[in-house]
């Protein structure tokens, strides 16, 4: 059945959106729309009316129809990183949605087109794009401190009384409409589920990502898993695919567990019952270390017991989780002659826009069970809520809808 479509109300030039829209209606005008705009670090998400302009040349104005929390917002939204402070702002980039309209220039999109947003773009021409070895980009990788767009460096995003809201992370998901450069915008195919395609925006990419992309585990290797999140966990999809043979699970929320066994994991290790550092356990466990671990809880300690978890001569780890604290990488250099190496991996080493499309193949195909990850759906005006389960530790993905 086709949705009923509302007709927008329209007042001085902006269309009040109530529900759907019609592109038709909308287009080239400011559009009225909710979202949860944050005030201040840790205050609770208020649901504003907003306006949002039309896109500028290379820009896409997208209907937002799911969103979900992941670690990063949590952490912008308590203010983890003080010098990314800036209010009022539009937090989010996890999502799925529809394009409303296309800025002049924009070949590659138009309205209709089912999109999810990358908050690591790719623009295709510039120096790394062009270079094989990084999912990089010159203009739109990730900056935390940007709060405009990149055109101009303005917002999209205005209150009602003309107050600019800042944007975040290049996505700016927790509003019914957002504006993102096409450049971190994946065009993905019609017949995929939207409401899953969300996961491909952050976490499930990520952390699959990282195992694919940036680790390349190899079948009959060992793994260890810290922090067992939605991204902790997508790093034991993506190892059990590949055919790991041992995938162990660290985390402090033993409630974890459940759910990373019914995702393949092998053994789990919770550091607070263990009366030695979770790195000899682990170095007993598997002859002498894992040959690849993965740090996906953001904190320095983990990072430092994850390293020293591999294996000697060969071991990898790779860091996924955000540190944001000002403190250095927990190493001696001397300790990098044992032949363990550490790298980091921003938004699983995919070419967004190159290779996202036929990631979402690969799972409409099943080779990722995505549907593990959405532990809980609620309507939008609920974010709150939802972000207040990710804190309590309840929730892998709560998906919005909107
Ligand atoms: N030791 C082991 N596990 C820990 C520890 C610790 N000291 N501290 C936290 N954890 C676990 C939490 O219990 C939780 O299960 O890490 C997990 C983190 O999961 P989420 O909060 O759901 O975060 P997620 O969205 O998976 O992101 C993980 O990657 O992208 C980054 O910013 C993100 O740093 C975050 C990380
Ligand atoms: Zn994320
Ligand atoms: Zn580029």
């Amino acid at each position: 059945m086709p949705m009923p479509m509302p007709m927008p109300s329209e007042m001085n030039g902006k269309v009040d959106i109530n529900g759907y829209s019609n592109p038709n209606e909308t287009a080239g005008k400011v559009i009225l729309c909710r979202a949860a705009v944050a005030w201040g670090p840790a205050q609770p998400l208020v649901m504003e009316e907003i306006c949002v302009d039309p896109p500028q040349e290379l820009e896409v104005r997208i209907k937002i129809l799911f969103t979900s929390i992941c670690h990063t917002d949590l952490s912008a939204w308590k203010g983890e990183n003080e010098m990314n402070r800036a209010y009022p702002r539009i937090l989010g980039h996890e999502a799925a949605g529809v394009v409303e309209s296309v800025g002049e220039g924009v070949m590659d999109m138009e309205a209709g087109d089912h999109v999810v947003p990358i908050f690591n773009g790719e623009c295709g021409d510039c120096v790394y794009c062009k270079c094989e070895k990084t999912n990089l980009c010159e203009k739109f990788r990730v900056n935390p401190l940007k709060r405009g767009m990149t055109k101009d460096g303005k917002c999209r995003f205005s209150t009602k009384d003309g107050k600019p809201i800042f944007h975040f992370l290049n996505t700016s998901t927790f509003s019914e409409y957002t504006v993102l450069d096409s450049a971190c915008l994946v065009k993905i195919d019609s017949k995929a589920p939207l409401k899953k395609m969300t996961l491909l925006s952050c976490g499930v990419s990520t952390g699959l990502g990282a195992a694919w992309n940036t680790a390349d585990v190899q079948a009959g290797s060992t793994v260890a898993i810290f922090g067992l999140g939605a991204v902790g966990l997508a790093v034991a999809e993506g190892a059990r695919a590949r055919g790991a043979s041992k995938i162990i699970g660290i985390d402090i929320n033993p409630d974890k567990f459940i759910k990373g066994e019914r995702m393949g994991m092998t053994d789990f290790l919770n550091p607070k019952d263990l009366e030695k550092p979770v790195h000899e356990k682990i170095r007993e466990m598997t002859k002498g270390g894992v040959d690849y671990s993965f740090e996906c809880a953001g904190n320095l300690d983990v990072l430092r017991e994850a390293f020293l978890s591999t294996h000697d001569g060969w071991g990898l780890t790779v860091v996924l989780g955000i540190h944001p604290t000002p403190r250095m990488l927990p190493l001696h250099p001397m300790e990098l002659f044992d032949g363990r190496r550490i790298m980091g991996s921003v938004f699983g080493d995919f070419k967004g826009k190159t290779q996202l499309p036929h990631f979402a193949k690969q799972c409409m195909r099943g080779v990722v069970n995505l549907d593990e990850f959405i532990t809980h759906e609620l309507p939008f005006g609920k974010i709150n809520e939802a972000l207040q389960l990710l804190v309590d530790g309840k929730s892998l993905r709560c998906l919005l809808h909107l």
